[in-house]
């Protein structure tokens, strides 16, 4: 709800209040974002500067308290006395100007305000208010838009251009604000094979900054980042989580006040950024979405993740299940033909898939990554049934099909290329850097965008493709204003290939996640999180991302073991355990499964398929696990699933105590762990100590029984109350060096299991 009265402004939601006021000289000062406060608090919300302070610059001689430098704002100005970092800077032909926006007035507008630029929207916001502020020697308006989605607000702002002469945006943030209090800032940095790890910083008066300037979201510094009271933890304490829907570069800072303010800001990346304004011109910046929760990091997961469940994923999405798909990259990488394809989408049926998707490689020249990029003409000595024959063909076998492109990107060895060489991004005077052999296509051209356009949409036109993959394997060496105008061009193409065909499940991708932001998330219902599928770094990977992004938009494969990047070993029940929490697929060459291993993967996709609601759209919770354990949970409807995934495993390690969370306590439920089985192999010399005959380690009866047979491993079934669940219980008992026992849990390294918790009919009494 939205409501103002006196120049107060109150948006407030369950558990949520955000209320600010145009003080009397026009600023506009926060009161508080927090928990809920009524109207008639704003004078008691509001800070007391007293008789001001020192050498501060007041707006007017006889008032010592009108500082702007120690208000908490809502946009605060530059070179007039606030020297805190400003929002915005701006410039005119005769270079940087100060600016000095007041408030001039409110628009309440039902629904969300169009963004006219072409960036992507939040939609199903229920109300907008529009703040409008002018800066009269400027000639310029600024407006403040701030729409409410349940408990997550987003704002934006649009600069209009009112004078005669051009204006400069160096920087305009999408929104900034002055929270009271003191906060460590947690963000998700990283890499390739290494995105979204969790880092914590304390944010003192020096500038804490959170950046991408790679001209995409990046992998180095995901967009979205929280705010916490030192002492918050999974369920506790106040914590503030921001995003922004852009896939460019970006720039988020926070920094503490004398006075013990924080100002935290986020939009584009002002690294190079210089957008001219002719008069009458606007620039809007992208949304950014803000939420606040006193129930510490998990209570603020929730509201992101119904966020982005509810309101920016494609429509045609939305709480849609997604397929169990396959994928031959991990499998054939360049190498493969109809026949290999076939057999495997056979075995991918057999298992459960449900989609097969043809990666890499089957157009133009592509047989490694040195050539073929940009030429979307299939590879017919690979594919002599081209993409339509080819996908007929896995349609008749029950199976959807699905297929990869790059199309922001072109190899120099490449047909494209050599028709279009201006058509790169390229810096005038100076030599382009490849990047995995490629260059980025200029999509700020509109023939360029149409060339990509008629590619793609031909090929989806010509087969009958469910899947598209968008893969993008570089970073861009656009600066600045150009790089924004390189995504504004992505942002047309997505729009112009999909909104017409609203069916087809878009999954984007960039060397992983290199651009896992939401923006892309309002084009594409899931996001590949990274190439590095061993589960153990996923656990960081997926579980840095899911602070602010829900598992339904988290490809998670199961691949094979030993993993391309680690060397790690792990069981393939941890695989797929951990994969379960996002959208399930497998990624290795089925043709080297053991008869163990089919069986194992029917089991992991059917228990899935039997789950799939719950894991992709449950809320999901971070659970206290046992020492450096990770623990996850969702819950649907009164039935839970969680997972619990230990790392390196201690001798004699104690009992340790299971907790789930979320579950009423005087309900009853039954506990039920997910079957699991233990390769026989997998014991070595140990296996002497359990079988009844004499076996040879090293000897054939060994390794035919490993490729056969598995042994079971223990599990917990039983049912306690709700009560008990949620202050802990004692788990099956662990391996102790004794020898096998069918009902402990027998696992090395990186064993993991999964809980099925349902609610028993009847209630337990009452004590
Ligand atoms: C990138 C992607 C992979 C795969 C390859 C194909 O690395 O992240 O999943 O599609 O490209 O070249």
């Amino acid at each position: 709800m939205i409501e103002y009265k006196d120049k107060v402004f109150h948006i407030s939601a369950p558990g949520m209040s955000y209320m600010f006021r145009a003080d009397g000289y026009g600023l506009l000062e926060h009161l508080c974002f927090g928990p809920p406060a009524s109207m008639a608090d704003a004078a008691a919300l509001a800070v007391k500067p007293g008789t001001g302070w020192g050498c501060a610059v007041v707006l007017r001689e006889d008032d010592n308290a009108s500082c702007p430098d120690v208000l908490p704002l809502e946009w605060s100005g530059a070179g007039r006395g606030d020297y805190r970092e400003a929002p915005a800077e701006l410039e005119t032909d005769d270079g940087p100007v100060s600016t000095d926006f007041r408030y001039a007035g409110y628009e309440i507008i039902k629904g969300c305000a169009p963004i006219k630029c072409g960036l992507p929207q939040a939609d199903g916001g229920t109300e907008t208010l529009a703040v409008t502020m002018r800066d009269d020697a400027l000639k310029a308006e600024l407006k403040l838009y701030f729409t409410q989605f349940g408990a997550a607000v987003t704002r934006r702002a649009e600069l209009v251009n009112l004078g005669s002469r051009p204006l400069y945006v160096r920087k305009l943030m999408s929104f900034s604000t002055d929270l009271a209090g003191e906060y460590d800032m947690h963000s998700f940095s990283g890499g390739w094979i290494a995105e979204a790890r969790r880092t914590v910083c304390h944010v003192g008066m020096a500038r804490t900054v959170n950046e991408s300037v790679t001209g995409f979201s990046s992998n180095r510094a995901n967009p979205g980042f929280m705010l916490a009271e030192k002492d918050a933890g999974e369920d506790n304490g106040r914590v503030y989580g921001f995003n922004l829907l852009y896939s460019g570069s970006h720039y988020a800072s926070a920094q503490r006040s004398l006075q013990g303010l924080t100002r935290v800001m986020q939009g584009i990346s002002p690294v190079g950024f210089r957008r001219k304004l002719m008069p009458g011109e606007s620039f809007e910046t992208p949304e950014a979405v803000m939420a606040f929760s006193e129930a510490g990091f998990n209570g603020l997961s929730h509201i992101m993740h119904d966020f982005v469940n509810a309101h920016i994923v494609p429509r045609a999405w939305r709480y849609r299940e997604r397929p169990v798909l396959y994928n031959d990259w991990e499998g054939c990488m360049f190498s493969f033909d109809e026949s290999r394809l076939l057999d495997l989408a056979a075995r991918a049926k057999k298992l459960g898939c449900e989609l097969f998707v043809l990666d890499d490689g089957w157009f133009g020249g592509r047989n490694s990554d040195r050539a073929g990029l940009g030429d979307y003409n299939v590879n017919e000595k690979k594919l002599p049934s081209g993409i339509d024959g080819l996908a007929k063909k896995i349609g008749r076998m029950g199976l959807e099909f699905g297929l990869w492109f790059e199309p922001e990107a072109v190899n120099p060895d490449s047909d494209l290329f050599r028709a279009h060489p201006d058509w790169v991004l390229a810096e005038p005077g100076r030599e382009s850097l490849t990047s995995r052999h490629e260059l980025l296509l200029d999509l700020r051209k509109e023939e360029v965008r149409d060339y990509i356009v008629s590619s793609v949409c031909g090929v989806l036109d010509g087969a009958d493709v469910k899947y598209v993959k968008w893969d993008m394997n570089r970073q861009s060496c656009a600066l600045g204003t150009a790089a924004h105008e390189y995504i504004l061009g992505l942002y047309d193409v997505l729009r112009r290939i999909f909104a017409p065909r609203p069916d087809i499940l878009l999954e984007t991708c960039s060397s992983g996640g290199n651009r896992f932001d939401l923006g892309m998330l309002c084009f594409s219902p899931q996001i590949w999180c990274s190439d590095d599928t061993d589960p153990i770094e996923r656990l960081d990977i997926q579980g840095g991302l899911s602070y602010l992004y829900p598992q339904s938009c988290m490809g998670a494969h199961v691949s094979a073991s030993p993993h391309a990047q680690t060397l790690r070993r792990t069981p393939l029940y941890t695989r797929g355990n951990v994969s379960f929490f996002g959208v399930l697929g497998y990624e290795l060459d089925l043709k080297d499964l053991l008869p163990v291993e089919t069986r194992e993967i029917k089991a992991q996709i059917a228990f899935y398929k039997a789950h799939r609601e719950l894991f992709q759209f449950g809320e999901f919770t971070r659970l206290p696990a046992p020492g450096d354990a990770a623990g996850w949970q969702v819950m649907k409807n009164g039935v839970a699933a969680a997972g619990i995934f230990r790392r390196l495993v201690r001798a004699a390690p104690g009992y340790g105590r299971v907790r789930f969370a979320g579950l009423s306590p005087d309900k009853r439920y039954r506990v039920e762990s997910r079957k699991q089985s233990l390769r026989v192999g997998g014991f070595g010399s140990l296996i002497k100590y359990v079988s009844p005959v004499r076996i040879s380690v090293h000897g054939a009866l060994l390794r035919t029984a490993d490729k056969h047979y598995a042994m079971p491993d223990g599990g917990d079934s039983f049912t306690a109350s709700g009560r008990t669940l949620l202050a802990g219980f004692s788990p099956a008992g662990r391996f102790t060096g004794a020898g096998y026992d069918s009902a402990s849990r027998n696992q090395g390294d990186f064993g993991s299991e999964i809980y099925v918790i349902s609610e028993e009919t009847g209630h337990v009494k009452k004590r």
